[in-house]
Formats: C-alpha cells, structure tokens, sequence
C-alpha cells in the first residue's frame, strides 16, 4: 500500500501481510492477514518508527524510498525488537547507516544477539523527550508489552502515540487504515481480542501497568504497529484493552465457553441437552468443536467467559488429549480464576476428572462440577444433563 500521511508531516508505512500462515508460528492469519505498521515523521530531524518483517523488507523499502532517500534520516526508533517489526533492521542499515537507532538500553544487547548491530545506538530512558525541530518525542517503557524492551513512542504536539503492540489486532487493512474509514469495526475488534488473547493476555499486568502510565497524556491518536490506526476513537482500543486485561484479576464476562470433543460421538450425545441446559438459564454461551478449532479462536472465549463447560472423554486415564492441549495452553496464557464444570464418557476407570482437578489447581480455576458415565449416556444421564448445566449458567451468572 502507498504511504498514507496520518497527521500534518507524519506517514504510515505499511506492509500487509498476506502471505504468512501461521503468526510467531503459532496463530493462524491466513485468511485474515496481518499489517506491519511503520511511521516517518519529517521536522528538522527525521524519524523512521519501527521497521517490518524481514519477508516484506523490500516490498517496505521501496514504499518509504517514496517519501525519502533513507540516507537522510536521523534516527530510527525501535519500539520493539521482535523480528515483525525489526527483521528488516539489516536491510536498512545497509542504505541508512547514519540513523542513529534510539531504543531502549534492553533492547541493545538483543539488537546485537538478532542482527548483529552493536554501532550508531543511543539508548533513552522513560519520559526521556528528544526535540525533531517543532515536533517532539516523548519516549514511555513498556516492559513486557510485549517484551521487556519495549516502549512506546509519543509525539507531543500532534499527540499521537505509537504504541508498538499495544492496542494491535489481526486483520490486513484493505479498505483504509483508520478505525473511521469502516461503518462497522466489530470485525476488527473482534480480531483485535484474538491478537490480545494470543500475544499480549498473558502479560496483563504488564497492560494494565502502561494503561496507568498514559493516563496523564492527551491522546488524540494510536497508531499502533498491528492493525488499524485510531483515528475516530482512540479511547475505544485503550479503553477494550484495560478492560480485557483486567479479566486476569477480576471475574469476566457473564458466559460460558462450552468446548466439547469425542472420540465416537458418546460424549457428544450430551450435547443437545447440556445447550439446551446453558439456554435456559439464558447464560451467554459461546461453543467450540476443539477437534476441528484452532486454539487461537478458542482463547478469546476463554479469555472473556467466566464460566467453562467443558465435554471430552477419557482418554487412558486422562483426558482426550486434544482437550488436555487445550488446558495446557490456558496456564501458558495465564486465564486464571474461571469456574468449570465437566461432562463426558469413559470406557472402565475414567480419569478425565482427575486429570482436570490436578490441571484445575495449577489454573485457579473452581471445579463446579462433573457428570460421567460410562460408553454412552443413559436415559437418566440424557435427562440429569440439561438441570447439570442450567445449575452452572445460572452460577456463571450469579457471579
Ligand atoms: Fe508485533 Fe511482539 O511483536
């Protein structure tokens, strides 16, 4: 895409990744794609923030070479050193060796570690303000949003903020890069919760820590590194974001994510009635196939629910290993304190609901709790199926 200027002297640079399957290697964006948002400020001095992937530096180059000739910029800040924002550092050092880059003092051993750059590095401080001529950054820490090197750079007089990670979400930018170029943002903010559940919930903390640290600065504009520029409603990210990492202390949302998986269907002939259960107590249910879902859409329920139900037979003396995956990865992002209730089938000694109770204490997580039975539902286990889980949507939502 062509530069876009954002404010009076200050341009996107973006790539629109369409190409990459799988984020970190990890979290599918195939069908939704993701951007590397980059920003040029031009004043006495000129500013590059942030680079891109290395995949699309040329792509990148070629864009920025139609503001500038890269031989005439002074400084390079470097937000973070993940390589979706840093892997072109070589590639511009090569044809603009005397940017002087400005990152954290953190982020110069890694700077050395991933690229071998060591020279032309001037580290800053928190609150450390350098001046570009009229215009003027003001450089705010963020430690572990994402990394512990990364920080966020703020552009005084026009107050835009350029916050890195922060505030990012999936989504290529096709239709425009600003929130107010699109009627309806849900998709984006949709997208916005799978990136934050993904990359960024496990170190709400973190979050909330930087969310505090802008709460005296007037913010007319975030331009993040991922995603849509918040142009119409910036306070609508900041605020989202405070309120989706404040769920890893505070009990969330009201619903319940119902994850079910079967080996020959027994535990999904549970199904119809424990829905029919979660329906009537008219408790928000959201419900995944784990066998056919990516975890990367499941985590955004399990971030924003409260309640878990969850159905999965045993599986030599466990639980289906598809579930337990599942669970593995809720303690690596650290959703914590959320109420779970169980149901499933079992072929002689179970062992699903001892696996979940060990799983459940490494979590905080309440086990409510369970109903099994063995090879396939009863009658009676079809019958007490619905009252099990009305009982726990109406718990969830008596929270
Ligand atoms: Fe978009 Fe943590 O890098």
């Amino acid at each position: 895409m062509k530069p876009i200027e954002i404010q009076p002297n200050i341009f996107w640079i973006g790539v629109n990744d369409r190409s990459t399957k799988l984020f970190e290697g990890l979290w599918p964006i195939e069908k939704e794609g993701i951007s590397y948002n980059s920003y040029l400020i031009k004043d006495e001095k000129t500013v590059l923030i942030d680079l891109c992937k290395g995949l699309f530096q040329d792509e990148y180059l070629n864009e920025l070479k139609t503001l500038i000739d890269p031989s005439e910029i002074d400084y390079l800040v470097v937000n973070h050193m993940e390589p979706d924002h840093s892997g072109a550092m070589q590639a511009f050092r090569k044809i603009a060796p005397q940017a002087k880059i400005l990152a954290t003092i953190k982020a110069v051993q890694m700077m050395e570690d991933f690229f071998g750059i060591s020279e032309n590095i001037q580290p800053v401080n928190d609150r450390e303000k350098i001046s570009l001529g009229e215009k003027e950054l003001l450089f705010i820490t963020a430690p572990m949003v994402h990394w512990p090197e990364t920080m966020m750079t703020y552009e005084t007089s026009s107050q835009v903020l350029f916050s890195c990670d922060a505030f990012g979400g999936y989504g290529t930018l096709s239709d425009g890069i600003f929130d107010d170029d699109y009627k309806d943002i849900s998709y984006f903010e949709q997208e916005s919760l799978r990136y934050f559940s993904n990359i960024v919930a496990a170190f709400s903390k973190p979050v909330l820590n930087a969310g505090a640290k802008l709460a005296d600065i007037p913010i007319k504009m975030i331009a993040p590194s991922h995603g849509l520029v918040w142009r119409g409603a910036p306070e609508r990210i900041l605020n989202l974001y405070v309120k989706w990492s404040e769920f890893s202390k505070d009990t969330a949302e009201r619903g319940v994510t119902l994850l079910y998986g079967s080996m020959y269907g027994n535990t999904l002939k549970m199904l119809p009635a424990i829905t029919a259960g979660l329906e009537k107590a008219h408790v928000p249910t959201k419900g995944h196939d784990i066998t056919t879902t990516h975890i990367s859409y499941i985590l955004p329920d399990l971030w924003v629910n409260q309640g878990v139900m969850i159905g999965a037979p045993t599986y030599e003396g466990s639980i289906f290993p598809t579930m337990a995956a599942v669970l593995e990865m809720v303690n690596f992002k650290r959703i914590f304190n959320r109420h779970a209730a169980y149901f499933g089938s079992y072929g002689w000694g179970g062992g699903a609901t001892r696996y979940l109770k060990t799983q459940f204490e490494k979590s905080k997580w309440e086990f409510v709790e369970s109903l099994v039975f063995p090879g396939q539902p009863s009658q009676e286990d079809l019958a007490n199926a619905s009252a099990f889980s009305e009982r726990f949507g109406n718990l969830i939502k008596s929270l």
